[in-house]
């Protein structure tokens, strides 16, 4: 079901008009659609039943403690980066033998929770790191089951910023490397190796990128096999992309197919790490126009949502859809739909025909469940936004409006 549609001319999330939250609730706010993030695991699971597989919330997407629940009650693990990222995995209930953890640096402090907690695995993303590793785990009289981040040299062709798989990007361990890596992984006492990681990137679109380096990845490890590794597991990562504003994309299955094709008969325990495919379309940012200004140029539609609340455009180029929470049927002059902050860069998109639209009339940006709040920012004195739950015929605040006194009182 798509959990963002209009009813009798209004844009409704589930069953919840998006005017009584903004009424009850305030702009500009998150507004996600749990109907939605539940349908998203399960289109993502259900392709590889048939296979050992984990799916992995890439909880970096939207770290949001109810977000983590509602995609835990449905059956996931979470894939974390941080010891933030993993105390809020905890707390929203998964199980610690479903937690990957990744990220580029790890301290010793966040390895020594992780182990503590018995998490499933953690992901080294270099050769010092695994010394690390090694050494913290030996400390506490443990092994620490993981996995080596491979760098498997592939283009994943999505904008340069989100691209992590070749040779040159700070990520993973180069095949150059490897040998050395497979070396030590063997000596240190306090390191269990269990298999390889990738990730080559985040919101691709052409599957080919993965099955370049899915391919890679299982003769990686069928040479090491061969020289006497026991390998059993597989995390695939994330990265599977979603339409923005009208782009078309192959179906979910091809990418399935490409996993099937690829690693499914290695007889590995698969992970998979996706972020943006489970939330990205579960969330809107819901925005009211402050100003309709004519310039002599262009027309400017300003809203009280800035790129402090969502970063993608500036950062990414990203363009995301923007409607109209009243549908109008009136021709529309186009406009460039910016934010109130200080910056040009503060602009979500050129050209946008929002019929009806002008000043006091509320909009919703689509698809910006991922990295939305998640990358937000207090920018230009402009306190964090509330995000807010939809459950069918019900909704509720699962992050509360943050008042600007409570920040001044945070500091000095
Ligand atoms: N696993 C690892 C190791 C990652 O680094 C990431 C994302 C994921 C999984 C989840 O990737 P996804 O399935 O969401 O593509 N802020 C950017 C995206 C950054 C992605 C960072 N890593 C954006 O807004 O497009």
């Amino acid at each position: 079901m798509n959990a963002f549609t209009y009813r009798g001319g209004i844009l409704c999330a589930d069953n919840i008009a998006l005017p009584v939250i903004a009424e009850q609730v305030g702009t500009p706010c998150y507004v996600y659609s749990e109907t939605r993030l539940r349908d998203n695991y399960r289109a993502f699971a259900e392709p590889f039943a048939s296979l050992n597989a984990m799916v992995c919330y890439a909880v970096k997407a939207c770290p949001n403690v109810a977000v983590i629940r509602a995609l835990a009650s449905c059956g996931a693990g979470a894939d974390v980066t941080s010891a933030g990222e993993l105390e809020r995995a905890l707390h929203a209930g998964v199980a610690p033998d479903k937690i990957v953890f990744s990220g580029v640096a790890k301290t010793r402090a966040e390895i020594t929770m992780a182990l503590k907690a018995g998490i499933h695995q953690i992901n080294a993303e270099s050769i010092p790191e695994m010394r690390v590793i090694g050494e913290v785990a030996a400390s506490l009289g443990l092994r620490a089951p993981l996995a080596l981040r491979v760098n498997p040299n592939v283009a994943a062709h999505t904008h340069y910023k989100i691209s992590t798989g070749e040779m040159g990007t700070k990520f993973g361990i180069d095949s150059t490397q490897l040998p050395e890596a497979m070396g030590l992984a063997k000596t240190l006492p306090g390191l269990d190796l269990k298999g390889f990681q990738v990730h080559i990137g985040s919101h691709l679109f052409d599957y080919n990128n993965f099955r370049e380096a899915y391919g890679k990845l299982a003769d990686m490890v069928r040479d090491w096999r061969e020289q006497g590794f026991d390998l059993s597991r597989l995390d695939l990562g994330g990265g599977v992309g979603i339409p923005y504003d009208g782009q078309t994309q192959a179906p979910f299955g091809d990418y399935a197919a490409v996993v099937h094709a690829t690693v499914g008969n290695l007889g590995c325990e698969l992970a998979f790490e996706p972020g943006r495919r489970l939330v990205g379309d579960a969330g809107v940012l819901l925005t009211q126009v402050m100003y309709d200004k004519q310039g002599t140029a262009k027309r400017f539609l300003i809203l009280d949502a800035g790129m402090n609340d969502l970063i993608r455009p500036a950062m990414y180029e990203a363009r995301h859809s923007i409607w109209p929470v009243r549908e109008c049927a009136d021709d529309a002059q186009p406009a460039d739909v910016v934010g109130p902050v200080c910056e040009t860069s503060d602009l979500f998109g050129e050209f946008y025909l929002l019929p009806g639209v002008g000043q006091g009339d509320l909009v919703a940006i689509l698809q910006a469940g991922a990295y939305g709040a998640a990358m937000a920012s207090t920018y230009n004195g402009r306190p964090l936004i509330p995000e807010v739950m939809v459950s069918g015929d019900t909704f509720r605040v699962i992050r509360k409006r943050i008042s600007v006194a409570e920040q001044i009182g945070w500091e000095e």
